[in-house]
């Protein structure tokens, strides 16, 4: 399938220019407050990716965080060129490239790229979810008690930090333990690998969600709204997310 080779394509050669920028950033500027950091490796990133899909898809939409975007035909490329700013710029590596194709509302190919661990998260709607080439599942841990979480926390958490951070410790006393990695396309992936049971966050964008949905579904694994009403990438700012099995119990524990 042309539009998954040319996904991995752009997140392998997007992976690559993240890592040569990787600890000698020189430009750090700050979009809605100090939280939210872009660099010049966010830039070069997405213009790279949206040079190889307006070369191979001249005809295809697309939207990417740092503001590139146009309207097309037959599908629409949904592109975060780098998910962890923070941590990149820091020099913590954990982030990574994320890339969907969506057509017609319902995400078609998903890429989400670690390019320091050389791990490659893939699905295409209906053919399951891999890394590296091999196929994941969800974990199967049956219950909130012996679960592994992990959230994220939005830009303007100060706006509603007691919402979350209620939130925060309720799940760190329910859980077995609770993770914050500052990427939440790879919490997405790590779900559809079963490293993690569970994960919830508000205000995410479509281009932190899109790829990495399909991946947890394509893996067995369940997405909703928080309060477990159904979500979608386009327009659901707050996620629930699981291995299908603790998922009401999340959902129970989140609402009270
Ligand atoms: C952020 C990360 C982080 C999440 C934020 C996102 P960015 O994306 O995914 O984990 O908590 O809400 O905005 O800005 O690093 O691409
Ligand atoms: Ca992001
Ligand atoms: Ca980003």
């Amino acid at each position: 399938m042309k539009e998954l080779t040319t996904a991995k394509r752009a997140a392998r050669e997007a992976g690559r220019l993240l890592l040569s920028y990787f600890g000698n950033l020189k430009d750090i500027q700050f979009k809605s407050g100090r939280r939210d950091p872009v660099s010049e490796a966010d830039k070069a990133s997405e213009a790279l990716i949206a040079g190889i899909i307006k070369d191979v898809f001249p005809t295809h939409g697309f939207l990417a965080e740092e503001k590139t975007a146009w309207e097309g035909d037959g599908g629409i490329w949904i592109v975060d060129p780098l998910d962890g700013t923070v941590n990149y710029s820091h020099g913590f590596p954990c982030f990574c490239v994320s890339i969907a194709y969506e057509r017609d509302g319902e995400v078609l190919v998903g890429i989400v790229h670690d390019p320091v661990r050389r791990e490659i998260f893939h699905a295409v709607k209906g053919k399951g979810a891999f890394l590296n080439g091999k196929s994941l599942n969800v974990s199967k841990t049956p219950k909130l008690a012996n679960s592994l979480l992990v959230t994220g926390f939005p830009y303007d958490i100060d706006q509603h930090a007691d919402k979350i951070l209620r939130l925060f410790n309720k799940m760190t006393l329910a859980s077995q333990g609770m993770r914050r990695l500052g990427s939440a396309a790879l919490d997405l992936c790590y779900i559809a690998a079963g490293r993690f049971d569970g994960y919830w966050e508000f205000g995410l964008k479509p281009w932190d969600t899109a790829a990495g949905s399909l991946i947890v579904t394509e893996a067995g694994g369940r997405i909703t709204a928080l309060d477990g009403g159904p979500f979608h990438f386009m327009d659901s700012s707050e996620i629930l997310v699981s291995n299908g099995k603790i998922h009401g119990e999340m959902a129970k524990k989140l609402a009270e």
